[in-house]
């Protein structure tokens, strides 16, 4: 991995926390970007895991041009909520058709912490999302460091989850949190639970890194309720004050993060009296390993 002293050189970068994300001032992301610039920015995604770009004018088309960069960009199984004719794009929203709040949050299953794509056998790598239109208050973006979940666990746990496999199972968590807009027959199909490592290593920094979340629903060879609790479990113990950005948005940022070594929450807000609406897309990876 590159040195932070090599990655600054092209970028005007300011570390968030001590351990997590960063800032670049200096890139317009609606302006034709160079590889130089890229590759730098790559570089500091790798690094920092979280990467946030000031308010600025990003148009859908940047966006999904921005994110093919990273790689293969998801077509998400959920179609209802694809934007601006983009089916890379996915657009979370509260406002009704005259921009009004209209009372309904638009997935309570960002509320619990998670990591997008875990439910695929290809997962996801990036997610950016873009804010349109942000709270006062609540709403917020927390993410927490999975290679420090993985090394703040003692020998016990490592040796016990070493060569553990979880399912994952979209349809699983979003039932279970709140039960709203259901998948269809067809979605379920399309996209079946998949089991996945419990502890995966990152292909770019080869170091380890916990990988549950929200979307794991047991464990392979384990009785049923007791690897939901060792899962549960798990979850809590991943989640480490100093190891953990939380983001209050200010609408025209975007934020960008690596799924594969953090996880991510939104927090509530009042869906009644606040408009909160992202525009997100979500690189694919590859298979964990
Ligand atoms: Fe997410």
């Amino acid at each position: 991995m590159n040195s932070t002293a090599e990655v600054s050189k092209s970028l005007a970068l300011r570390p968030l926390t001590p351990k997590l994300g960063a800032a670049i001032s200096d890139v317009k992301l609606a302006d034709d970007m160079s590889d130089d610039v890229f590759r730098a920015i790559y570089q500091a995604f790798v690094r920092y895991q979280v990467l946030l770009f000031p308010p600025q004018d990003v148009p859908p088309a940047r966006q999904v041009s921005f994110a093919r960069r990273f790689g293969a960009v998801q077509i998400h199984v959920m179609k209802q909520y694809h934007a601006d004719g983009f089916p890379e794009l996915y657009r979370l929203s509260n406002l009704d058709e005259n921009g009004n709040p209209n009372g309904r949050h638009p997935d309570k299953g960002t509320l619990a912490w998670h990591t997008d794509g875990s439910w695929q056998r290809v997962t996801g790598q990036a997610t950016i999302i873009y804010g349109e239109v942000m709270p006062e208050t609540g709403g917020e973006t927390h993410f927490a460091d999975m290679y420090g979940a993985y090394e703040r666990l003692d020998a016990r746990w490592k040796a016990r989850i070493a060569n553990m496999r979880a399912v994952h199972n979209l349809d699983f968590s979003r039932t279970r949190r709140h039960g709203e807009d259901p998948m269809t027959d067809a979605q379920r199909r399309e996209k079946p639970p998949v089991d996945q490592p419990v502890v995966r290593t990152h292909p770019e920094t080869g170091r380890k890194c916990l990988y549950l979340g929200d979307h794991a629903e047991y464990i392979v060879g384990m009785p049923y309720d007791e690897g939901r609790a060792l899962i549960e479990e798990l979850n809590a113990l991943a989640i480490h004050p100093d190891l953990t950005y939380e983001h209050r948005w200010t609408a025209r940022e975007l934020l960008l993060w690596d799924n594969r070594c953090v996880m991510h929450r939104a927090t509530p807000y009042d869906p009644k009296t606040q408009g909160r609406v992202i525009r997100r897309c979500t690189v694919l990876g590859e298979v964990p390993t």
